[in-house]
């Protein structure tokens, strides 16, 4: 959908940043990657990757990121000290599109409680942090933290100085959830009047969702002039949550007429996106979430269906296609060659080939001789499990559970691991997956511990893919790792190998990003905002 320009409103996606500091998520680079690639393919305008100061780990996400994804603008958070902005920039500067995006708190309560510092230190603190970063890059964004909590005018004279500093994106984050719609309109509604020279750069909302209001929130901003929205995908993000990337984008696009406003999302690749991110965070979408909850487009009373089959519109505002939802009406049967996976691969968008395409075969044989329907769900399962080996996989060969209600059960795996050769471990445990887990640590000679643990079927019925998503740490490092089989047990195997990879992955190689963190001091890698 297009329009004029002034119309536009910019998505800023920061699944990666914001909804990636939601407790218990830790995503390898990788499984970033992936999120990012998809992002792009959804056509979001920004890709907030990381906030590379914060550990080797996300500084060298981001610049994998900036390397490898093309189409957004590829943005890395950073405060406002010198080292957070050189960090920031060493890991996008590779992107063909960099912007750096700085922050610094501005009301009272941040300034003299967290900061410990004043409102003229603060002031110095923007000034230098925009100055720095435009030194590196034309694209800076600025954001004073709390700032639905600041007094406005003092808001408005840092906001001023970022501005003079060549900042070219203002962000007004309600950092906490706070305000409501009217009064966040208003803000901007002042700051515009105090601060002209808003008008000639990009106004963006950032809102999250404590009091439920972030969606609701963001478009009272886009009323008052804002054109970028700061959301993320599944509303996932610190607390409650940021705004709903695809909330926005379909409220924009469905009251299209009403609002005038436009987005250069790809919507039919929504659901895609919605799944990927669960599927890969391991945060369930609640069954009547709007627009990619299950429900979302099911009708369950008999007037509503009987309406919905005389005429769609009389109970349904959006057609399920336009989310993409469609394409899980392709189904292959066992009988279904390669040449109709690939097919069926291509229309959901993913390009296997070569041996890829064969390893992709295999397993889909192995779940079409145990299903009887293999749906479009149910491959995206499969080749997202399949294509998503971490450098140093280990397979599961093989593994045998003992249980019974009147002894512990006893697990036996055997591993295939990275060298090429396979080995054997056994434990008893609580339960099957318990002594399941240990075995595999026995096995693999790690000392892995379970610290989350989901399952969930893929599509309905006795015979559904299960899948499931494991939470570990090892030595300190947190990784999850995603399973997907007809067995839920073998399913489990493998999201817990899966984990260990990414857990060593993560762990393993952050010397060179370790280099460009040198000079940072512990404060400055604390937790972000
Ligand atoms: O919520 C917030 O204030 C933030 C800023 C870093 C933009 O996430
Ligand atoms: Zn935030």
């Amino acid at each position: 959908m297009t329009g004029d320009e002034q119309d536009r409103v910019r998505i800023f996606d920061t699944t990666l940043r914001d909804g990636e500091q939601s407790p218990g998520i830790s995503l390898s680079k990788g499984e970033k990657l992936e999120i990012a690639q998809q992002l792009a393919r959804l056509g979001v305008d920004v890709v907030e990757a990381g906030f590379p100061i914060t550990s080797p780990g996300d500084f060298e996400s981001v610049r994998a990121i900036a390397r490898e994804v093309h189409g957004p603008v590829i943005c890395g958070l950073a405060r406002t000290s010198v080292q957070d902005i050189d960090a920031a920039w060493n890991a996008i500067r590779d992107s063909e599109r960099p912007r750096i995006h700085t922050f610094i708190a501005t009301s009272d309560i941040h300034i003299e409680r967290k900061l410990q510092t004043t409102r003229e230190n603060v002031k110095g603190q923007a000034r230098a942090a925009v100055a720095h970063a435009r030194e590196y890059t034309e694209d800076v964004e600025f954001s004073p933290e709390d700032g639905s909590r600041s007094d406005v005018e003092f808001m408005a004279e840092v906001v001023q100085i970022a501005l003079d500093e060549g900042a070219t994106t203002i962000n007004v984050p309600d950092t906490v959830g706070y305000t409501m719609p009217d009064e966040y309109a208003a803000m901007f509604a002042r700051l515009y009047e105090l601060v002209p020279d808003l008008r000639d750069v990009v106004v963006s909302v950032h809102c999250h969702n404590d009091l439920g209001m972030a969606v609701a929130n963001s478009l009272a901003g886009l009323g008052a002039g804002c054109r970028q929205v700061e959301c993320a995908v599944n509303g996932i993000g610190e607390r409650a949550g940021n705004a709903s990337l695809e909330e926005i984008v379909m409220l924009l696009r469905t009251r299209a007429s009403t609002l005038g406003l436009w987005t250069g999302a790809h919507t039919q690749e929504i659901a895609r996106t919605s799944r990927l991110v669960s599927r890969l965070t391991g945060y369930p979408v609640q069954p009547n979430k709007a627009i990619v909850g299950r429900n979302a487009f099911a009708h369950e009373a008999g007037i509503h269906q009987d309406g919905v089959l005389k005429e769609r519109t009389t109970y349904e505002i959006m057609d399920a296609t336009t989310i993409g939802l469609e394409r899980n009406e392709i189904v292959l049967g066992k009988h279904s060659g390669r040449h109709a996976l690939r097919k069926a691969l291509e229309e959901l968008g993913f390009e296997v080939t070569g041996a890829a395409l064969n390893t992709a075969f295999g397993r889909f044989k192995e779940v079409a001789d145990k299903k009887k329907k293999v749906t479009a769900l149910d491959l995206e399962a499969i080749v997202s499990d399949e294509m998503r080996q971490a450098p140093q996989a280990y397979r599961l060969e093989s593994f045998e559970i003992e249980a019974s209600s009147e002894r512990s059960p006893l697990a036996s795996v055997r591993v295939g691991l990275p060298g090429g050769e396979v080995a054997g471990g056994s434990f008893t445990g609580d339960g099957p997956v318990d002594a399941f887990f240990s075995a595999i640590n026995a096995a693999t000679g790690h000392e892995a511990r379970l610290k989350e643990y989901h399952v969930s079927a893929v599509t309905g019925g006795r015979d559904a893919l299960g899948e499931v998503t494991v939470l570990l740490e090892l030595g300190g490092v947190l990784a999850s790792g995603q399973g997907v089989s007809t067995d839920i047990l073998e399913a489990s195997g493998r999201a817990y190998l899966r984990a260990l990879a990414n857990a060593l992955a993560e762990a393993g190689p952050v010397a060179e990003a370790e280099r460009h963190l040198e000079g940072a001091d512990e404060a400055a890698r604390t937790p972000t905002p």
